[in-house]
């Protein structure tokens, strides 16, 4: 089977991407953070198949999407009146909140946990595609599990062909990393178990307590218990093996002197100039612009042919902490301190 490429412009593509979805089927779809394998969240054979298409384990959930913040009470037990706050100033947008689930959300899409990650999207064409299927979606990032989010339709078409039936194309996303996803330690306290677009700066306007999960920037032991399923696993690499490089400017530079070679890429700000002859991408100068730019440029490191990638540690701050999480990861937590 090809994978048919729909436009999310042409409305008749729209229809027969719902409808694929009401069949049980899996569909490509753009999101304002990265673009997502959607399917109906309440048909354990549908959500089988995005599994499937990713190689994702079994064990790690996924979020269902939702067009509005009060349809999250038909999927949970309880949601504290916090979630309720913050759902008021970030929905719909790049957030996901996880609530204990009831029995509408089955445990494959949980990951057989007993909770669910609710978010609802900003993004037109997901909503829109929410609203035509008339049910819940459940969505990972469309790409193949392990390899970076895919932030274009050309990504998803490359991870996804032949494996699913039809992406649609909404063009770049506008965040570029993924949603935030926060859990409640109590009624007063968020927990940040991945940081995105909605910061923890965000968070702290509304008075409540925000923890940022250890997780998110420290490797965790084997044996370790983890509050979400995904920092457990191997996340965002390409084929080309990553490492940060943390220092100043002129010290990179002569890191990129004594390390450069065919095969070798460094990755840095757009502003930088190496004066020396080397490969180089570059991934935006604020954390806003590096968060947009990431993924792709770990795709395209790939597509190039790199071996190796030397990156400039970005900013930890606001969405930094996003892009910086991501890279970590990436790099399977090798920083080099110069
Ligand atoms: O922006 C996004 O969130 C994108 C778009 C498509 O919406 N989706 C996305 O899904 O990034 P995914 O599956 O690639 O990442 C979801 C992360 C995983 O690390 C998963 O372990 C965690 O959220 N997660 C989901 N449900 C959870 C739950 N009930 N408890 C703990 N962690 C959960
Ligand atoms: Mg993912």
């Amino acid at each position: 089977m090809d994978t048919l490429l729909f436009n999310e412009n042409n409305y008749d593509q729209l229809i027969q991407a719902a409808d694929m979805i009401k069949n049980g089927e899996v569909v490509g779809m753009p999101t304002e953070t990265v673009y997502g394998l959607a399917a109906n969240a309440c048909n354990p054979d549908a959500v089988a198949k995005i599994f499937k298409a990713k190689g994702r384990p079994s064990d790690n959930p996924l979020i269902v999407h939702l067009s509005s913040f009060s349809d999250a009470a038909h999927y949970t037990s309880y949601i504290p009146e916090l979630a309720y706050k913050i759902a008021d100033k970030f929905c719909p947008g790049p957030i996901t909140m996880i609530f204990p689930k009831n029995d509408k959300i089955p445990l494959i899409t949980s990951g057989g946990l007993d909770t669910v990650g609710i978010r609802i999207p900003s993004h037109k064409t997901a909503r829109k595609l929410i609203e035509l299927s008339g049910c819940p979606i459940a969505a990972p990032s469309a790409n193949t599990s392990g390899y970076p989010s895919p932030t274009e339709a050309s990504h998803v078409m490359l991870d996804m062909n032949g494996k699913i039936p039809a992406v649609i194309d909404g063009g770049k996303c506008s965040c570029g990393v993924e949603s935030t996803v926060i859990s409640f330690d109590n009624d007063n306290t968020v927990r940040i178990l991945r940081p995105g677009f909605v910061t923890r700066e965000d968070l702290l306007t509304l008075n409540c307590n925000v923890i940022v999960d250890n997780a998110i920037l420290n490797e965790i032991a084997e044996d370790e218990k983890v509050s979400s399923p995904g920092m457990k696993y191997t996340h965002y690499s390409p084929d080309a093996k990553v490492s940060l490089v943390e220092g100043s400017f002129d010290d990179f530079a002569e890191f990129a002197r004594n390390n450069k070679n065919q095969d070798t890429y460094f990755l840095i700000f757009d502003n930088d100039s190496l004066d020396i002859n080397c490969n180089f991408l570059t991934y935006g100068n604020n954390s806003t612009e590096q968060a947009h730019n990431i993924f792709a440029c770990l795709r395209k490191l790939d597509e190039l042919g790199a071996k190796k990638v030397f990156v400039r540690v970005p900013d930890k701050n606001g969405i930094g902490l996003a892009v910086y999480n991501r890279l970590i990861r990436a790099a399977g937590f090798e920083v080099i301190k110069i």
